[in-house]
């Protein structure tokens, strides 16, 4: 095996510079696998700087997930340090929002009220929702209409496409303004047209806002056009094995898509990807 953990360290930085940081983290799912040597996730050492957005690529039960729910403490590790804003991670974070591949929009609830529930689950907003709700919903409102769903505030999400579901779950994962936006495989369940109008629409929020993005893709084409760098992740054992950043100029729009560097850079790790699944081993850069 190859890949030295300091593969995964972008070049220049230090730990306390570091937004997201994991140190040598390795996670079993219980205590019985674990005490058979069977980890889900192992060794992995990442730094990710603020306001930097992340992709990681990875074969199916390689351990994408699970590397998510380690980010957001759901998951404690069973070996190693994850620390996020320079605090290391005890318990769920709050700083976080997160949206999923199915859009998970309550059916009873309109969109409006969909967009504000963290507002009312999570401290210091739950506290003050009932004297502030008229400001919330106006940030609410505001949230929508940047996605392109002005107007759409009061109706149910059964009465939206996919695609405007997909765009009111990333306003409700915002909603609170977190620092951390984790997203996995938001755009899966998409036809291209609205995937690729979906990734200029979180293109324009991060370059507006620059909270960091952890985004979860099978899509290499949407890894290359959104991220500032890719990860691709190995199966059995579940690790980062390589590390890709993105110079592509930003602004990007979905013209640079048909350059010649981006479908280089695209192939470049469609062979990375093909090389594990071959192999399940690690390939060099
Ligand atoms: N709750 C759990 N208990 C035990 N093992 C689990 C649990 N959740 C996931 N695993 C195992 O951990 C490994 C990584 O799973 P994970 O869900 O992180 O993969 P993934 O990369 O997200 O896959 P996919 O691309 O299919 O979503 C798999 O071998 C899986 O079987
Ligand atoms: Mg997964």
């Amino acid at each position: 095996m190859q890949a030295p953990p300091s593969a995964a360290t972008p070049a220049g930085d230090t730990s306390d510079q570091a937004f997201v940081d994991f140190d040598q983290v390795w996670l079993a799912y219980n205590e019985e696998l674990r005490a058979q040597n069977i980890f889900a996730v192992e060794d992995i050492n990442l730094k990710v700087k603020r306001g930097e957005f992340i992709a990681i690529v990875g074969p199916s039960g390689c351990g994408k997930s699970t590397f998510m729910k380690l980010t957001t403490g759901l998951k404690m590790p069973s070996m190693g340090k994850i620390r996020i804003d320079g605090q290391p991670v005890t318990g769920p974070l709050k700083i976080s929002g997160m949206a999923f591949q199915a859009p998970s929009l309550l059916p009873w609830r309109t969109t409006l009220d969909n967009v504000l529930l963290p507002l009312e689950i999570v401290e210091p907003f739950r506290s003050q929702f009932k004297d502030r709700r008229k400001e919330y919903e106006e940030r609410a409102k505001k949230l929508l209409a940047s996605v392109g769903l002005g107007g759409m505030e009061n109706k149910f999400p059964w009465e939206l496409s996919g695609g405007m579901q997909q765009r009111a779950s990333i306003c409700r994962a915002l909603i609170h303004e977190p620092k951390m936006l984790l997203l996995d495989e938001p755009f899966g369940a998409l036809d291209a047209f609205t995937r690729e109008e979906l990734w200029c629409t979180l293109r324009d929020l991060w370059e507006a806002q620059r909270f960091n993005v952890i985004l979860v893709t099978h899509d290499l084409r949407e890894s290359v056009f959104l991220a500032d760098t890719v990860y691709c992740m190995s199966r059995s054992p579940g690790r980062f094995v390589v590390q890709r950043e993105i110079p592509i100029p930003r602004t990007r729009d979905l013209e640079v898509t048909y350059s010649k560097e981006f479908s280089d850079i695209v192939h470049e790790l469609r062979g990375h990807i093909g090389a594990m699944r071959k192999t399940g081993t690690v390939i060099n850069q």
